[in-house]
This record gives structure tokens, sequence and C-alpha cells, in this order.
């Protein structure tokens, strides 16, 4: 149920958007067809066991099908990848046309040259908003070839070489 807010969208998603992430392609098997999406709501969450998050929109096409497979692939971008960024996010396309990939382990799509990969099982889903908080179960991880990350900032993707370590 919606609770009455006095919250614009507008300025939620340009407040929220001040805090820059990574970005992810989450991807799967649908029968014999390679399915995906852009997902920049992933986050790590458990190290024993572990788990990661990814939040899905209730809307979404893709989600249902990777979920149906039981198998997914978290594929995280590198800085040269924003035109992969863009085209997971774009309907009526097909999202894999000239995009490279392999097999995981599990035989979920890993897409060539990426900063990193897991390969994940679905383990809960939670209910949240307009959006579905899945938990994954992480089975197999390896870093790739790209070494700087794409990131997205207030609406769009950005990224550059980082050399300067920041001291936490
Ligand atoms: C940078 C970026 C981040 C996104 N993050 C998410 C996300 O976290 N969760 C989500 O469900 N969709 C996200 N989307 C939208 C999806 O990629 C896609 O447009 C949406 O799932 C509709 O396609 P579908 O019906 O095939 O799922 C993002 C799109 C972009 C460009």
């Amino acid at each position: 149920m919606n609770e009455p807010t006095s919250v614009d969208a507008h300025q939620y998603k340009t407040v929220l958007g001040h805090f820059c992430t990574g970005v992810t392609v989450v991807t799967a098997f649908d029968g014999d067809e390679p399915v995906g999406f852009t997902c920049q709501a992933f986050s790590a969450l458990s190290l024993r066991p572990p788990q990661v998050l990814l939040c899905p929109q209730k809307t979404s096409t893709t989600w249902p099908r990777i979920r149906r497979s039981g198998r997914l692939a978290i594929n995280m971008l590198g800085v040269g990848q924003r035109e992969i960024g863009r085209r997971f996010a774009r309907t009526g396309v097909d999202r894999f046309a000239g995009v490279g990939w392999r097999p995981s382990p599990a035989g979920a799509p890993l897409i060539d040259g990426t900063l990193a990969w897991l390969e994940c099982h679905v383990v809960e889903e939670i209910d949240a908003g307009d959006h579905t908080i899945a938990v994954a179960s992480v089975d197999e991880l390896g870093v790739g070839q790209a070494e700087h990350p794409l990131l997205f900032f207030r609406g769009e993707f950005v990224g550059h070489e980082m050399k300067e370590a920041v001291s936490a």
C-alpha cells in the first residue's frame, strides 16, 4: 500500500541521482534465448554466506524471465561499455546483437570485457514499493579485463580512469 508522501518524484530522482554507482547488466538464459537488463540497484550484501542484492522494477519484463531460469550472471561494466549499458535498457531491440559473451560455469551469459562478474541463484524476493529486492547467492565469481568502472551519476553515464587512491 502506498503511504501518503510530500516527496516530489522529480526531486527524489534528482537528489538520489547524486548517489554515484557502478552499472551492471544482469543476464540469464530463458530457454535458449539470452536475456538481460541494465541494473544500477545492485549491492554486496553478505560475506557468509556470500550474497548480493539487486532491485528489479515490478514493471520489468526481463526480470520474470531471469528469475524463471534460476541462474543469473551479474556483469559489472567497465568505462568503455556505456553503449552496452544503454542498449540493455532499451526496449524493442535485440540487446545482445553485436555484444560478445561466453557462458558462465552454469551457462549464464558473461559479457566480454567487463570489470568483474558473478554467477548467482535467487534465494529470496522481498516486496518493496515499485521494486522487488532480490537476494541472490553467489556461486562463482571472477574479475575481467576492464580496469576502470562505468559510473552512473546525475542521470548520465560517466567514468574515467581512477588513479588516485582516497584513504578511508
Ligand atoms: C543506468 C541504468 C540503471 C538502471 N537500473 C535499473 C535497476 O536498478 N532496476 C531496474 O529494474 N531497471 C533498471 N534500469 C532500467 C532497465 O535496464 C530496463 O530499462 C527495464 O528493465 C525495462 O526493460 P525490461 O522490461 O526488459 O526489464 C536501469 C537503466 C539504466 C539506463
